[in-house]
């Protein structure tokens, strides 16, 4: 296995040349597009780790399957899917054209911005500081590393220029999908997305996806299986946004990718594997990294389909 990956990196590493790293948050634009790193981690909980595997990163969009878990946990699946729906939408993930055309407005999936800005004004706390360490409580367990926490340059870097997303948080306030304040709920889900990780980090997140909700730190299920399978759904359908049916037949594994170039993926009950690679194609997902992934699945024929 070892091996494998090794030579996997070594074959995909001149896609880093293909694309750039995202620079509409400026602090991600500082990554160094050349990297390019993979870590799988089995059901044993035997770790395996090739390339650029210690780059540190953030889960950016990576954190909207986590972030559902806990908003199902805390609310339900009736009020979740109250102010979100469940299809995907073959449009980029910051888009906000369908938000005005459907009737009644609500964002389409939990995966793009729209959706996951309103799961996230769902979780529960008495102060937006309860409810940020909820969410990085969660992340440290499954991640099995209890030493995660947030970057804050990257934090404050989005936090400075997400106009786009604050323009979708008003609008969806206007339709009465957000309730409260803006800014603070907005503030929730910077934070979320600014969480540092490495390959490591992410595959053990998969690998909590792929084991149903079975926390391998405490030896407990901490999540009801069928929640898992909502989200692991949702990375199949929307996991790679616009890109996500031609990932499914070329992949196949539910896979949620983030701007900062990494990807957690679930391969149910067998493994989870977090990639690393902040050179981008045009839909926001990592040009190597699903490179690998496409060699990887076809190697250990890791299609559930
Ligand atoms: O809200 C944003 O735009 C970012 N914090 C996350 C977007 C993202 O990761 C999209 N993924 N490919």
């Amino acid at each position: 296995m070892q091996l494998l990956l090794k030579k996997l990196i070594e074959k995909n590493r001149d896609w880093v040349n293909h694309g750039k790293a995202a620079n509409y948050i400026p602090e991600l634009n500082k990554m160094d597009s050349k990297n390019l790193g993979v870590v799988l981690v089995d059901t044993g909980g035997k770790v395996y780790r090739a390339g650029d595997y210690q780059v540190k990163f953030t889960v950016q969009s990576m954190s909207k399957p986590i972030v559902l878990l806990l908003a199902l946990l805390d609310n339900g699946e009736d009020t979740v899917f109250k102010k979100v729906g469940k299809e995907p939408t073959g449009d980029p993930f910051n888009s906000m054209v369908k938000l005005e055309t459907l009737n009644p407005s609500k964002p389409l999936n939990p995966m793009i911005n729209a959706g996951a800005i309103a799961v996230t004004s769902l979780i529960r706390g008495k102060s937006k500081e309860e409810k940020f360490f909820r969410i990085l409580d969660l992340f440290r367990k499954i991640s099995q590393n209890p030493k995660l926490d947030i970057n804050m340059d990257v934090y404050l870097s989005e936090k400075k220029t997400g106009d786009r997303n604050r323009s979708i948080a008003y609008f969806l306030r206007d339709v009465g999908i957000l309730e409260g304040d803006v800014e603070e709920i907005l503030d929730l889900y910077f934070r979320q997305c600014s969480i540092e990780v490495t390959c490591e980090d992410v595959a053990n997140m998969g690998m909590f996806l792929a084991n149903q909700g079975f926390d391998r730190g405490s030896g407990k299920n901490i999540v009801p299986k069928y929640l898992t399978q909502i989200v692991k759904t949702f990375m199949v359908t929307c996991g790679m946004y616009d890109a996500s049916g031609e990932y499914a037949i070329n992949v196949g594994i539910p896979s949620k990718s983030g701007v900062s170039g990494g990807i957690m993926c679930a391969v149910p009950n067998k493994m989870g594997i977090g990639v690393i690679g902040p050179a981008l194609d045009l839909k926001g997902n990592s040009i190597a990294g699903i490179k690998i992934l496409e060699d990887l699945s076809k190697e250990l024929k890791l299609s559930i389909f």
